[in-house]
């Protein structure tokens, strides 16, 4: 399955971290950990379920986690591998969100921060099977024309596509492969070929310093500065190798904005909750501080005892 395997790829090589939202330094955002501790403080929950957790954004915010039964669930196995490694005594279950084999009625709190909505609208059915009747649901989901997709991805994204559109890879190995011929002719053709596109990633670099098309843009310099230290085809690969990452980025970006929930998904979302048996739906924007555009989709309603 592709979507599984793109996923577990992330996590293998940059999702090291084992938060997908951080702040521009990498660190996690402490606002949005505030906001899961007093979550867990207000329902006091025994057991509880995060859906689609990846490496363990959610329960990592607990101080101790000794008084609660924990179950993390994702498609990914990386990612529960390093959920594993960071929050201690979580169960963890590889599964698709709109199917979780775990038994019904099972759970005091179901949580999930940016995972769920990957899985379709069936996988919002699927919470108010597993949780217990006195239970309560709390879902952070990305928001359509929020801050994450209309800022962050859109311009990662667009940095991403830039490296294709430009053929900037294609370029940069034939000026290598020119270089190595020595004919002075061969090498100004390459070059004149090259320059015409390295302003431009230049340019996006410098609006937007974090990226894929600014690991490709500065690695590639660097090589470029230092090449007498390298073989051409070692440079080649390095290249080849960053083009293989510029794909997936592509892909997993694009999959990411396609996930975020507008206010008609929104409506539907209600609907099943209320047709699963829920109470007290309710959902809206989520803001943190430092951003002028809703972060999330925060969802919350109460199971079916009345
Ligand atoms: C944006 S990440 C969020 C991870 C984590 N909740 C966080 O906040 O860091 C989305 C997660 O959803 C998982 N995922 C994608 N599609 C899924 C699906 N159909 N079922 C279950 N998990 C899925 C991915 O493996 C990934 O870990």
């Amino acid at each position: 399955m592709q979507q599984q395997k793109n996923w577990s790829e992330y996590w293998q090589k940059e999702g090291e971290g084992g938060d997908v939202f951080v702040t521009a330094d990498g660190s996690k955002q402490l606002q949005l950990q505030a906001f899961w501790q007093k979550i867990f403080e207000h329902h006091k929950p025994t057991s509880v379920l995060d859906i689609a957790s990846g490496a363990g954004a959610v329960f990592s915010n607990l101080e101790s986690t000794e008084q609660y039964h924990l179950v993390a669930t994702d498609i990914s196995v990386d990612a529960l591998v390093r959920q594993r490694q960071r929050v201690d005594g979580v169960q963890t279950v590889v599964c698709d969100a709109a199917n979780i084999s775990l038994g019904n009625a099972q759970f005091d709190l179901v949580v999930s921060q940016f995972g769920i909505e990957y899985a379709g609208p069936e996988a919002f059915s699927e919470t108010a099977r597993l949780l217990k009747p006195a239970g309560s649901l709390t879902l952070l989901c990305h928001f359509m024309g929020g801050y994450i997709v209309s800022s962050a991805l859109k311009q990662e994204l667009a940095g991403a596509q830039l490296c294709q559109q430009t053929g900037f890879i294609e370029k940069a190995k034939q000026l290598v492969v020119a270089m190595s011929t020595g004919e002075k002719r061969t090498v100004h053709q390459a070059m004149d070929v090259f320059t015409e596109v390295e302003p431009v990633l230049a340019k996006y670099c410098a609006k937007v310093p974090e990226g894929i098309h600014s690991h490709l843009y500065n690695g590639f310099k660097q090589l470029m500065i230092k090449r007498q230290h390298y073989d051409q085809q070692d440079i080649i690969s390095w290249l080849e190798n960053v083009q293989g990452e510029v794909d997936k980025c592509i892909l997993r970006l694009s999959e990411m904005c396609q996930a975020a929930l507008t206010q008609q998904h929104i409506d539907d979302i209600k609907q099943r909750l209320t047709n699963a048996g829920l109470r007290d739906i309710q959902a809206e924007p989520f803001y943190l501080p430092k951003y002028q555009l809703p972060v999330a989709w925060h969802i919350h309603a109460k199971g079916s005892k009345k």
